[in-house]
């Protein structure tokens, strides 16, 4: 059975962009992929946070993957830095990583811009964790969004150069970005991705909006000039991305909708059925994510046993690459 692993940052609230475009495929590979869903929440200190926030961020992360459908019995979850060998494994990637090649990552050079006063260390390294993360499980396949493809990538470099050089040890993976939903954009900014770091909250739909925030949101989202509902990414970016949204929460095909819309001559009654249909895909998430989060103790539970399980792959990893180095 193939591998595939992925993990979503504990930065705050998940937002749409991410349930779109990554954790909503998860769900689907887990039934024909072995799977490690992990919660970096190394990747999240290296910008500013706060450590209480941090906590709770990490369980709600666990509690999102576990309200969408992620199966502990059929899938590991655990939060990254229970297991010391991500970093470990970060540690000797870094030195065959090449600064030059860390320069040029586009989240690296955005994150610096955003937080000027705190460009740290862990921030310039944090693509080399997250090869760690993945290159330790033998992945083969890693399910993103379209902004994470190029740290993918440099997984994928960073592999071929260790076996290269010491000897084959790593898999190489593969990146899964779907064609459809990969790059969620801005409520409020069609032409910016979806992001929770945002200036306004009008940019995105965290996953616990209640529906009359959803429905404010969507009804405040930017629209294009003209009134046809069609999907043309170029010229009409604040429709196309609605269609996107609404096509993934309803999984009916954009052709299909653009067809239900033909006659419409509105943009609003449009807005009020993407709002209904978003609303309606929440609904029952939104349940399943406040029971979870009533039984802490729960999710601590599968996190700690998905940590232990977790553990027993990637030591296996760790010690071939620290034996392929000479590391005694
Ligand atoms: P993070 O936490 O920023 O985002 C989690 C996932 O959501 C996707 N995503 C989006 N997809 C569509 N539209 C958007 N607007 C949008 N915004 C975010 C991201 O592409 C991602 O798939 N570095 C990663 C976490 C990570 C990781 C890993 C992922 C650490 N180690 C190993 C895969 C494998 C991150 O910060 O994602």
């Amino acid at each position: 059975m193939k591998t595939v692993f992925s993990g979503v940052r504990p930065s705050g609230a998940i937002h749409l962009g991410n349930y779109l475009g990554a954790i909503k495929n998860w769900v689907e590979l887990q039934k024909n992929y072995q799977c490690v869903f992990c919660v970096v929440d190394y990747h999240a200190i290296t910008t500013p946070f706060s450590p209480k926030e941090l906590s709770q961020n990490a369980l709600e992360t666990a509690a999102t993957y576990l309200a969408a459908g992620i199966d502990p019995k059929q899938s590991l979850i655990f939060v990254q830095s229970h297991n010391p060998d991500h970093t470990e494994m970060a540690w000797i990637l870094n030195t065959i990583a090449r600064i030059p090649e860390l320069e040029r990552m586009t989240q690296f050079k955005e994150k610096s811009e955003e937080h000027k006063s705190a460009i740290n260390m862990g921030l310039f390294d944090y693509p080399v964790l997250m090869a760690a993360d993945i290159l330790l499980y033998g992945t083969d396949i890693v399910p993103v969004g379209e902004d994470q493809e190029q740290h993918v990538e440099l997984a994928r470099t960073l592999a071929r150069r260790f076996n290269q050089t010491f000897g084959e040890t790593f898999k190489i993976p593969e990146s899964m970005v779907r064609k459809e939903g990969a790059r969620i954009m801005g409520l409020d900014d069609p032409n910016k991705k979806m992001s929770k770091s945002a200036e306004s909250s009008l940019n995105y739909i965290v996953l616990t909006d209640t529906p009359e925030v959803i429905k404010g949101k969507i009804k405040k989202a930017v629209t294009d000039s003209g009134s046809e509902i069609k999907y043309n990414p170029e010229n009409k970016p604040a429709i196309s991305n609605l269609l996107t949204i609404y096509s993934l929460v309803t999984d009916k095909p954009i052709e299909q909708l653009e067809k239900d819309y033909k006659d419409h001559t509105s943009y609003a009654d449009f807005k009020k059925d993407v709002a209904d249909a978003v609303v309606e895909f929440l609904t029952p998430f939104q349940k399943k994510f406040n029971d979870l989060l009533e039984k802490p103790k729960e999710i601590k539970k599968i996190l700690e046993d998905g940590a232990k399980e977790a553990r027993e792959i990637s030591e296996k990893t760790l010690r071939e690459a620290k034996k392929k180095m000479g590391l005694i």
